[in-house]
């Protein structure tokens, strides 16, 4: 039977004695409104740990002022029931003033330079700060032996290796495949935002992918490859944010050859998607 916590000190209980008795202990951080994607963080979770822990709470410091916080879809109760089938042990629910007792505008914050500033960092300011600020809390109130994060945030992923190694947090960070529609569609929370053509308009983004991938096998130099995919996704109708091929750090490729990253993010009428293929 799958618990649930509201209270911080109740789930920190539970966690001290399933370590007492020298099991390990794996988060799942996610905002809620969960799809077979979190499931399957939830099932990876379970082959690193004898307990898996996954945390629901919609962050309002990594949305923008414009972003869509107030209409982010919440769903506890279907929530629960579905992480209970995809074998979670227990779900932490902290409310807003649980996670920042003095308030959204004292809150102390994380900031990782560098990684954070580029790409989504640099189209949704402040944003990783927010992640890294509650990721870094849900790290120190949980205190996971490992924790597992969706790789279709590819970027997110890497800002909170670097903070987690740079803090030197205990804990081991596993990154989960990307689980897409049987069109190709990575399964996200923003999708059901999309009418049914946009839906079908949005598998445009992992045929780009693909094509960029074929680009780069082929030998096509970057700045062709990125301005077909932009070109591609603007044919279907998306305005592009970014469309580019990255070192897995990140960073523009400094010569030809060696693993990518191709990562997209564009918007379909109010909604932003974001997705990514690495090879
Ligand atoms: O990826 C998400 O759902 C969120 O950014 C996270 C990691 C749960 C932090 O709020």
């Amino acid at each position: 039977m799958i618990q649930t916590f509201t209270e911080l000190a109740a789930l920190r209980q539970q966690v001290r004695q399933w370590k007492q008795q020298g099991l390990r202990v794996a988060l799942v951080p996610t905002m809620g409104n969960l799809h077979g994607g979190h499931h399957s963080l939830v099932q990876l979770a379970r082959q690193y740990a004898d307990k898996v822990v996954t945390s629901i709470f919609v962050n309002p410091t990594q949305f923008g002022p414009n972003e869509d916080f107030s209409r982010y879809p919440r769903t506890p109760e279907a929530d629960v029931a579905g992480l209970e089938q995809a074998g979670c042990d227990a779900v932490w629910l902290p409310s807003v003033e649980a996670m920042y007792p003095l308030g959204v505008e004292l809150t102390t914050l994380m900031r990782v330079p560098g990684v954070s500033e580029v790409l989504e960092g640099a189209h949704r300011p402040g944003h990783f700060d927010g992640v890294c600020t509650v990721v870094a809390r849900l790290f120190l109130q949980v205190q996971p032996d490992v924790a597992v994060f969706g790789r279709k945030d590819f970027q997110q992923l890497a800002v909170i290796r670097q903070m987690v190694e740079e803090l030197s947090f205990p804990v081991q960070l596993v990154g989960a495949p990307i689980v897409r529609e049987d069109s190709g569609l990575a399964k996200s929370s923003r999708n059901q935002y999309l009418d049914a053509a946009q839906t079908e308009v949005a598998t445009t983004l992992h045929r780009t992918l693909l094509g960029m991938r074929e680009g780069y096998i082929a030998g096509q130099d970057r700045a062709r490859i990125e301005a077909e995919a932009t070109a591609s996704l603007q044919a279907a109708g998306f305005q592009v944010d970014y469309a580019v091929l990255r070192t897995p750090d990140l960073k523009e490729p400094p010569h030809e050859g060696g693993p990518r990253v191709a990562l997209l993010a564009a918007r379909l009428g109010s909604t932003r998607l974001i997705d990514n293929l690495e090879f």
